[in-house]
């Protein structure tokens, strides 16, 4: 089926993908494409309206990313937001002025009447972070909205459909944010509203049986989100033609592995092949005590037991990949210095012999994947899972691996998890989760000296795991986790919270 589609041109800013999400949360599917896109290609694109997202720059700069000034006679409906408002006065002949200081923060916020401002309250507030404002409309525009420090917060040229924002309506700090995005969706661009994830499902199913009929389909299933939900969907289509492959390397967290298996096999009835490789991925990690080479270890032990497994299976049609939206985005990123080597499947398909790959969430955000997992009856625990690194628990135990350590550290992050939910914590805190650090230290307990290992907890909020806050668990609830793991764990005598936010540290310790 043909969606209607909104076309988001990037000029880089730092909540573009969020304009995405709210834009399709609002029911109305819609791509993130780079600035560069030519005018042939948002013609053949055929969007039912555009929004130019922020960017660092200042429209000034010399390099300074631009658009082709015929995009505004397409009669599409624009409507720029941050830089991009910016973007449209200068392109239009307005004026864009450099504040001695940036504006960054919520700002009180005075707007008139407006299709952009249909049915929200007059007096409000926005979410402003910038440096540059417009300070002169272009000809043939009129102002709708004003603060302390933007004369033209919005304006707007009615019957050309051209909107400029400097303020944020994608982020949650703007009031009725939300409602400003619907308007510009539905009371400008006339969206009917067709994308619905009840559909999705029902629109894929219908197009895998099809293309899926009487072929084999392999599918490596780490029991995280993406594989979860992109195998449920297949095993809809292509019932017992899809092998799933489950390797347990003995890094996953308490119950998980059984969790996999009940779920997949026990109630939605895969073909699952679980391959018990723990003792084999311990002895690898004999004595490697350093970050890097662990997780490389992993990494090629991963696909050297998926190879083995592959070679059982023998020529497959197709091969499942749980690749979603950010993962495809071309973004303007430069090339940036590898911090961590990521552990992911994108090294199977050399290993195996396959047809084609296939990608049923290519189109999807993260919230959409677990609307549709839970579409598909996922359990929550599933839908909901946090964020999970390939290479587990072993980079979560700082030093060598050893099956002591994983033991201690499965029980503390038991209590963890457990003591969160409990707290109704879950699902305010992005990720968390317990560490053993390299670090001994003395205790008592029961009137005699302890040498055992310190725990630290991590958990951070975030929206996108590229930066990330710690999170303020409330005391008595840290309270209760140290104690108990103190209490119920051998071999954790101290416990420590992590208070460091990314950057300068990252999520995970390793
Ligand atoms: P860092 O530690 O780099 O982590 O701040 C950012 C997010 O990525 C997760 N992570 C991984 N995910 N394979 C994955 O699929 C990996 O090797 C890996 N390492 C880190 C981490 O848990 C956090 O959510």
């Amino acid at each position: 089926m043909q969606h209607e589609k909104v076309l988001i041109l990037d000029f880089g800013g730092q909540y573009n993908q969020l304009i995405a999400r709210r834009v399709r949360d609002l029911g109305v599917y819609c791509d993130l494409k780079p600035h560069t896109m030519s005018m042939d290609e948002i013609r053949a694109y055929a969007p039912i309206g555009i929004i130019f997202t922020g960017g660092p720059n200042s429209v000034y700069e010399q390099g300074a990313p631009q658009v082709d000034k015929s995009i505004f006679a397409l009669g599409i409906p624009i409507l720029g937001i941050c830089y991009g408002c910016q973007l449209i006065a200068n392109s239009l002949g307005g004026e864009v002025t450099h504040a001695e200081t940036r504006e960054y923060g919520k700002s009180k916020i005075d707007y008139t009447q407006s299709a952009l401002f249909d049915g929200i309250k007059s007096e409000n507030i926005c979410w402003m972070s910038h440096t540059d404002f417009v300070s002169k409309v272009p000809e043939g525009f009129i102002v709708t909205a004003t603060t302390k420090t933007c004369p033209a917060a919005g304006f707007e040229k009615q019957g050309s459909r051209i909107y400029g924002i400097q303020f944020h309506p994608e982020v949650r700090h703007t009031q009725e944010g939300d409602r400003i995005l619907y308007n510009f969706l539905y009371k400008v661009c006339g969206a009917k509203g067709d994308w619905i994830m009840s559909d999705f499902v029902e629109e894929q199913v219908r197009f895998l049986k099809e293309k899926l009929a009487g072929k084999k389909v392999l599918c490596a299933m780490s029991g995280g989100v993406d594989s979860a939900v992109a195998a449920t969907l297949i095993h809809r289509a292509a019932g017992d033609n899809l092998i799933c492959v489950f390797v347990d390397h003995g890094f996953l967290r308490k119950g998980e592995a059984e969790e996999v298996e009940s779920v997949f096999r026990g109630q939605i009835g895969m073909n699952l092949i679980k391959v018990d490789v723990r003792a084999r991925f311990l002895e690898r990690l004999k004595g490697v005590a350093d970050p890097e080479e662990k997780r490389k270890r992993i990494g090629k032990e991963f696909i050297k037991v998926f190879e083995e497994e592959a070679k059982k299976i023998g020529k497959v049609d197709f091969l499942v990949q749980g690749t979603i939206y950010p993962d495809v985005i071309e973004s303007g990123k430069g090339v940036s210095a590898v911090i961590k080597s990521h552990h992911n499947v994108g090294g199977l398909p050399s290993v195996v012999d396959f047809k084609e790959i296939i990608e049923p969430l290519r189109d999807l955000f993260k919230d959409e994947v677990r609307k549709v997992g839970k579409q598909l009856g996922l359990p929550d625990f599933v839908v909901n899972r946090q964020p999970f690194p390939g290479p587990g628990l072993a980079i979560r135990i700082m030093g060598e691996v050893t099956k002591q350590k994983l033991e201690t550290l499965r029980d503390a992050d038991y209590i963890l998890r457990d003591e969160i939910a409990k707290a109704g914590l879950d699902k305010e805190i992005w990720q968390y989760f317990a560490v053993i650090t390299s670090t001994k230290t003395v205790g008592v307990m029961g009137d005699s000296r302890t040498y055992e290992n310190v725990i630290a907890l991590r958990a951070v909020t975030s929206v996108d795991a590229m930066t990330a806050d710690w999170a303020r668990i409330p005391y008595p609830v840290l309270e209760k986790i140290s104690v108990r793991i103190i209490n119920e764990v051998p071999h954790a005598n101290r416990i420590v919270y992590d208070i460091t936010s990314k950057p300068p540290a990252t999520i995970e310790w390793e």
